[in-house]
């Protein structure tokens, strides 16, 4: 056992990765551990990993060959690679990286204190096994004190043809809306304001819990969720993420209306604008629907704001077939887009085609959508130009301690002159002076 007990954790990848790492975080502060922000004086290093695309997985493999000679120095360092990366590589990371004490998939993150007990008695451990996950009885350590991430379902159960995530989240697993329930009274008491609710496909939430309604539909749908958590003293904003068009209903539609709590900006990966690919990823949709989907958000909320994924280069994908995600995007108009391109992953169907594209056509194509979506983007930014936004205030403007930023319901960020100490988590209403594609400025009305 060490005496110098500080740690460090770097995080990569998507949402669902920071929310493991607070949890982890706050199991090691529990532990007596305390945060160390540069890695070198820490002597826990806990790299939360991501292997969505091969250049995510690769940039682990570098910053672990530095720790490791490192180890070599300091035989007390402690090294735990968690997340997708352990999930997907297991002992096979061992063998690549011997200097690393525990490798462990994103569904032990809750139960790293008795992982690294045993770590600290002598063992060299592997747990990726799949796993209940249990809810967690300690606090996490959450990066914000203004805004916080809520699981409500792990793992995911599509199988699109490209992806990685079934394999190393493993099945849905539903929180109970109890447990989610708690949880945000809790963070409503802290003085959090804003909540996001987590799923890597949260339109699956519930349908793996027990119980329907008299009309036989699952009795625990993000909708029910929704009506179920929207009283919480003290949140004023509700977010979720991330959506699936196969199961985007009218019902979560009228309820995201209805609810004043719920922001008006939805992410709704398309992956792409082409129905022949559409079927080949295995979505489960065509761009049709995609299309009515929006339709009837925007019915419901005119002003609500739209951002999606897409992928450009999938296998076989045609110059025609690539135009069809073009059209999407423009008729679309997203506020956001994620864009990538298509990254071969092990032990996933598309990964063995023999039709790849070359590196040259999917970066041609990366850039001719990026090109469009910047320039939407700054369209749909014009709305704003004058308006009176709501923006709940976060932080400091790194850039300029005179200004403040915050998001918009929208989720737009935005920036104006003013003092962090008296406005941090406070919802205030700024007129829009200047608009850029992703970022807006404003003053305040107060
Ligand atoms: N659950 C979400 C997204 C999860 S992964 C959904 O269903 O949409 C986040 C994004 O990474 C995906 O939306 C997709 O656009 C991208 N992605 C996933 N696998 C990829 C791959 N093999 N190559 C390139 N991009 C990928
Ligand atoms: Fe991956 Fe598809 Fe699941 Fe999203 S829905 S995480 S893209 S398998
Ligand atoms: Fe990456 Fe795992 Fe998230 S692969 S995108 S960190 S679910």
């Amino acid at each position: 056992m060490t005496t110098n007990r500080s740690y460090h954790i770097t995080t990569f990848g998507c949402q669902m990765n920071k929310a493991d790492s607070e949890r982890m975080a706050g199991i090691l502060e529990n532990m007596g551990f305390v945060w160390s922000d540069d890695p070198h004086q820490a002597n826990v290093i806990l790299y939360n990993t991501c292997t969505i695309r091969d250049n995510a997985e690769q940039k682990v493999y570098s910053y672990l060959g530095r720790q490791a000679k490192r180890k070599h120095e300091q035989p007390d360092l402690t090294l735990i690679v968690a997340g997708c990366v352990a999930q997907q590589e297991g002992e096979a990371l061992l063998r690549r990286v011997p200097e690393l004490d525990l490798v462990m998939g994103p569904q032990h993150a809750n139960r790293l204190q008795d992982l690294l007990e045993s770590v600290f008695a002598g063992n060299q451990i592997v747990a990726t096994e799949e796993v209940h996950i249990f809810e967690d009885i300690t606090q996490p350590r959450r990066d914000s004190k203004i805004t916080a991430w809520v699981n409500v379902i792990y793992g995911c159960n599509e199988r699109c043809t490209y992806c990685v995530v079934p394999n190393v989240r493993g099945v849905e697993q539903s929180r109970t809306p109890e447990a989610i329930r708690a949880e945000i009274e809790s963070l409503g008491k802290q003085g959090y304001k804003e909540i996001t609710l987590l799923g890597q496909n949260i339109d699956a939430y519930g349908r793996d819990l027990p119980g329907s309604t008299p009309e036989g539909r699952h009795k625990h749908t993000l909708t029910d969720l929704l009506y179920y958590i929207h009283d919480v003293p003290g949140i004023e904003r509700i977010r979720f993420a991330t959506s699936h068009p196969r199961y985007f209903t009218e019902r979560l539609i009228k309820a995201c209306a209805e609810l004043p709590k719920i922001c008006e900006h939805f992410h709704i990966p398309f992956q792409s604008g082409d129905n022949q690919i559409l079927k080949e990823m295995a979505r489960g949709y065509n761009q049709e629907k995609y299309r009515r989907i929006i339709e009837t958000i925007r019915e419901y909320m005119p002003d609500a704001s739209i951002s999606a994924d897409a992928i450009v280069g999938f296998p076989g994908e045609t110059e025609e077939q690539f135009v069809n995600t073009l059209k999407l995007t423009e008729d679309i108009g997203f506020d956001m887009l994620n864009t990538a391109a298509y990254s071969p992953r092990p032990n996933t169907p598309a990964a063995l085609w023999d039709n790849q594209l070359s590196e040259e056509v999917k970066s041609d194509r990366l850039q001719r959508l990026n090109h469009l979506v910047a320039i939407k983007a700054s369209e749909r930014s014009q709305r704003y130009f004058g308006r009176i936004e709501e923006v709940l205030v976060e932080d400091q403007n790194p850039k300029d301690p005179t200004q403040v930023m915050g998001r918009t319901r929208g989720n737009r960020l935005t920036f104006f002159t003013g003092d962090i100490n008296s406005l941090k988590g406070q919802l205030v209403k700024v007129k829009i002076t200047d608009v850029r594609a992703f970022s807006l400025t404003g003053v305040s009305c107060q």
